[in-house]
Order: structure tokens, then sequence, then C-alpha cells
């Protein structure tokens, strides 16, 4: 999908990290790009491209989506909207129902009634749990394998080709969500004490332009008839720190020290203490930026 050969995208999730850097890297690309987005989403993350992308408010009804995609029309759907929660409360299952096989089913559908209908979901190491062909590690995980399974019966069903993405931990500049590096970043800034576990899990990190490289591969695939059968490919750095080394190589980079009280914290329930390492990469896909160069760019970028 090289500049020259501009193409029509849609995508979901746009507003979030990865699907916002998707999005800016397929606009600068030069292609035609086209988001769903809720009510009352921000837009911010995509405020550097803001005035050449289509915003398509979806009401949340399924005749909704169908206006959208028949508006969009679309020749690659990149699926990036989903609701993560490391482990779940009772009142969050309403939200992962709705946000990971509601939204989705009405995706697709929509999308299965094009001429071409082309997919690109994204999925989660976590349905692998202690490596397994399926274990899921959370209610979260569960949600993104029962949407592959829909998707298995749109792609017998329908002229669906569809390419499963399995994402590992994503970082890199900017990143808005609230995660472990963005606790490090405010720990280090304040030089409050910082409550961890007992740090010995491994973290396959993958830089988010890598990540959004896999996808870009991964639109290509489909577009050049290359698919078949639904594919599915693991987006891994092929390399996994402990905590402890992470917090280490997030020192160097930053040059100061953490006052980490390892073992404060328990580790979660189901921890991942081993990465899942299962997958293969998208044919032509391979981590470009290394852990402490990702981390050193993220921290000058971060100020
Ligand atoms: N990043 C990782 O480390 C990681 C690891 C494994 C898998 N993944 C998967 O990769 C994808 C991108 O992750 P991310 O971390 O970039 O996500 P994120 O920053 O949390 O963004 C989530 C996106 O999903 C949208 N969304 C949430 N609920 C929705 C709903 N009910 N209907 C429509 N849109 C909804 C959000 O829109 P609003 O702006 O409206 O809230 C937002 O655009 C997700 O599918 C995630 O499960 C990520």
């Amino acid at each position: 999908m090289a500049v020259g050969e501009p193409r029509r995208f849609l995508i979901t999730g746009a507003t979030g990290f990865v699907g916002s850097r998707l999005t800016r890297r397929l606009v600068a690309d030069g292609h035609d790009c086209h988001v769903v987005v809720r009510p009352d989403s921000a837009l911010d993350e995509l405020s550097p491209v803001r005035d050449r992308l289509t915003v398509h408010v979806h009401d949340g009804t399924t005749g909704g989506m169908s206006q959208l995609m028949e508006a969009a029309a679309p020749e690659v759907v990149f699926h990036l909207a989903a609701y993560f929660v490391a482990e779940h409360r009772s009142d969050d299952i309403d939200r992962l129902i709705e946000a990971n096989l509601r939204f989705g089913a009405q995706l697709v559908d929509a999308l299965c009634a094009r001429e071409r209908p082309l997919l690109v979901n994204t999925g989660t190491s976590w349905q692998h749990f202690h490596m397994a062909a399926y274990r899921p590690v959370s209610l979260y995980a569960a949600t993104k394998q029962a949407f592959e399974d829909l998707l298995a019966y749109y792609a017998d069903a329908t002229r669906l080709q569809v390419i499963t993405l399995k994402l590992f931990d994503t970082y890199g500049p900017g990143d808005p969500r609230k995660k472990l590096l963005f606790a490090l970043a405010n720990a280090a800034q304040s030089g409050e004490q910082m409550a961890l576990s007992g740090g010995e899990q491994h973290i396959d990190m993958v830089h988010v332009d890598d990540a959004v490289e896999a996808f870009v591969l991964a639109g290509q695939r489909l577009l050049a008839g290359e698919v078949t059968e639904p594919e599915s490919y693991a987006v891994s750095s092929g390399t996994a720190p402990t905590l402890r080394e992470l917090v280490a190589l997030f020192e160097r980079a930053s040059g100061g020290r953490l006052n980490v009280a390892w073992g404060a914290r328990a580790y979660r329930a189901r921890e991942v203490m081993h990465p899942w390492r299962g997958g293969t990469p998208v044919p032509g896909w391979a981590p470009k930026v290394g852990l402490e160069q990702g981390l050193r760019d993220m921290v000058t970028a971060n100020g």
C-alpha cells in the first residue's frame, strides 16, 4: 500500500492508541481513511490527521452500521475497537460484550454484504495462557476468541477473507493509556514510591510502529488475494525481559532511578509469567524497533 496506490479503508478503534497510529500511518501513505467512532469518542489522538479523514459516528444500531459501511465503501476494514480489562468485575460484562462481540458482529455482518469483504481483526496473545492452543487468561481474552468464532462462521458462509493479528503489549511515544510505562514515567517524575509485584513475569513489548506495520502488511496480503482461509499471526517482538529488567531498561533510558517497592503488590491471580510463543509473524514482518531504543525515543518524545 505504497503512495501512488491509494486505497479506501475503514478503521475501528481509531481513537485508541494502536488504531490512531495505524490511521495516521495510512493517511500519511496517501490512503482515503474512514473511521467509526461513538457519539462521545474523543478524537484527540487523531488530531494530526483530522482534516484528512472521514469520521462516521455509529449510533449503536445494526442498521446504522449498514448505512455507515455503505457510505464508507472500504476495500479493507481494520477492526481494532475493543474494551480491555485485565481482571473483570461483574459490571464490566456489558462493556466487554458490547465492544468485543456486539459491535464487531454488526461490523462484520455489514461488511459481508459487500462484494469483496476483507477484514484485519485484532486478537490477543492472552488467548493462549500457558502456551495452550486456546486457554483465555481473562474474560476479555475469551471475548476475543468468541469473536474469532463468529468470524469463522462468516468466513465459511460468505466471501469474507480475514486475518487476525494477535498483539502482545504495545508501547510508544504519546501513549495515552494508563498502563505500566505511564505509571513508570509518572513515578520517575514525582519520585514517589511505586508498589509493584515480584517483577519476575516476562513481558513482550512491541513498539507501536512495528505493530502498525503488521496491520499494513496484513491489509496488503488481503488485497493481493493471498488469503483463502482465516489466518492468524502473532505480533511479537520475540524478546521478553522480566518486569525487573524492563524497569532497569526504563531507568537507563530516562537516566533516573525509580523508587520501586518490589513485592509490595501481589501478582494477578492469572498473571502471564511467560508470554505465548506459539504464533508466527505475518509474512514479511519483523520488529524493527529494539526495546532500549524504543524506550529512549519514548522518554525523549514525552519530555
Ligand atoms: N495494546 C495492547 O497492548 C494490546 C494487546 C493485545 C491486544 N490488543 C488489542 O489491540 C486493539 C487496540 O488496542 P489499544 O490498546 O490501542 O486500544 P485502546 O487504546 O484501549 O482503544 C480502544 C478503542 O476501542 C474503541 N471502543 C471501545 N469500546 C467500544 C465500543 N463499544 N464500540 C466501538 N468502539 C469501542 C475506543 O473508542 P472510544 O474512543 O469511543 O472509547 C477506542 O478507539 C484492541 O482490539 C485490543 O484488544 C492490544
